[in-house]
């Protein structure tokens, strides 16, 4: 009677255990000059065929567009030089984290974003080669100072996302299938405006995190001065626990896609783009001067404000 009350216990505390939410705890910490170690800079072409020029880190660093001092790490664009309308790009930044994941969690605390007519930040993950079938995740991204932030997955065919889902967010298009509607992915509109440009950044920024298992990728965002941003992530903690952050911005489950086999390892890559198939595609109707091409070229003083700030990333395993 004892042993088999006492086996009765232990399985409800088991199964109990196995019901609750789950933890992650800390794997990598990345504050100030650590981003020097952790990102490789990779001086490459844009495929998305931006007026950029991305560097290398010595060039980032002699030119300081890349900067680290105690918590604080700033990534931006060149803003003194002009540009002639023949030649290379502004010159800008994108890095891409050395380690890879799969099932993680990742906070990214962030003060400010590159902000300016013309831009076109984010900070994604995705893999180095294999591409749409390696999956990509957007988690911050944005043009021309358009607020709010849109999260998006762009995958190989046969993935997409129910219209209703428990999230904050709105849907745009369902399809993840990058062959489709002109590889605008699955994406979801954040409900706040204080999630993307000029007005997060006067906010002075806040927190996005992003959740990815085999089951479901989620994304939350909190400004800086949300009183509902979880205490784990507010001060860095050495374990978080997603289940308890309440509704996601976007939420992106498995129901209508194999998440296993769509995705596959994904570096941290996070990038600062001019113009191009985005930003350069919407620009006329912006409300932004001129061309993009040509005010990216003749006005560097405008993106002086075009830079990232970064407090920490944290991910968890
Ligand atoms: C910059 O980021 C976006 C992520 O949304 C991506 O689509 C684009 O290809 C990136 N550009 C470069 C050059 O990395
Ligand atoms: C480099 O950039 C940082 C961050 O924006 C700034 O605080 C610092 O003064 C800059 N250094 C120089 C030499 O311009």
């Amino acid at each position: 009677m004892f042993t088999r009350s006492w086996g009765y216990l232990v399985g409800l505390s088991l199964l109990a255990t196995c019901n609750l939410v789950s933890a992650y705890s800390l794997s990598d910490t990345i504050i100030g000059s650590n981003f020097f170690d952790a990102f490789a800079w990779e001086a490459i072409a844009d495929p998305t065929h931006g007026r950029v020029n991305y560097v290398d880190q010595g060039t980032a660093r002699n030119q300081n567009l890349s900067y680290a001092s105690g918590d604080t790490f700033v990534l931006r664009a060149d803003y003194r030089s002009y540009l002639g309308s023949g030649g290379a790009g502004r010159n800008s930044v994108r890095i891409r984290s050395w380690k890879a994941y799969t099932n993680h969690v990742a906070v990214f605390n962030v003060r400010h974003m590159p902000q300016g007519c013309g831009t076109w930040p984010a900070i994604w993950e995705v893999k180095g080669s294999n591409w749409p079938d390696g999956g990509e995740i957007d988690i911050v991204e944005g043009v021309n100072d358009q607020s709010p932030n849109a999260a998006t997955l762009h995958t190989s065919g046969g993935c997409s996302m129910p219209g209703s889902r428990d999230e904050t967010g709105s849907p745009t298009q369902l399809d993840c299938n990058a062959a489709v509607n002109g590889n605008s992915g699955c994406g979801v509109k954040f409900r706040n405006s204080n999630s993307y440009g000029p007005s997060f950044n006067s906010n002075g920024g806040g927190w996005y995190a992003l959740e990815r298992t085999s089951s479901s990728i989620k994304v939350w965002f909190w400004a800086r001065n949300d009183g509902g941003v979880p205490a784990e992530v507010r001060n860095g903690g050495s374990n978080v626990t997603p289940g308890n952050w309440g509704t996601p911005s976007a939420n992106f489950p498995n129901s209508q896609c194999n998440i296993a086999s769509h995705f596959q390892e994904h570096n941290i890559v996070i990038n600062l783009t001019f113009c191009g198939d985005w930003a350069g595609g919407v620009y006329g109707n912006s409300g932004c001067p001129s061309s993009c091409d040509d005010y990216v070229n003749n006005n560097p003083g405008a993106f002086q404000n075009a830079y990232f700030d970064f407090a920490s990333i944290r991910v968890y395993q």
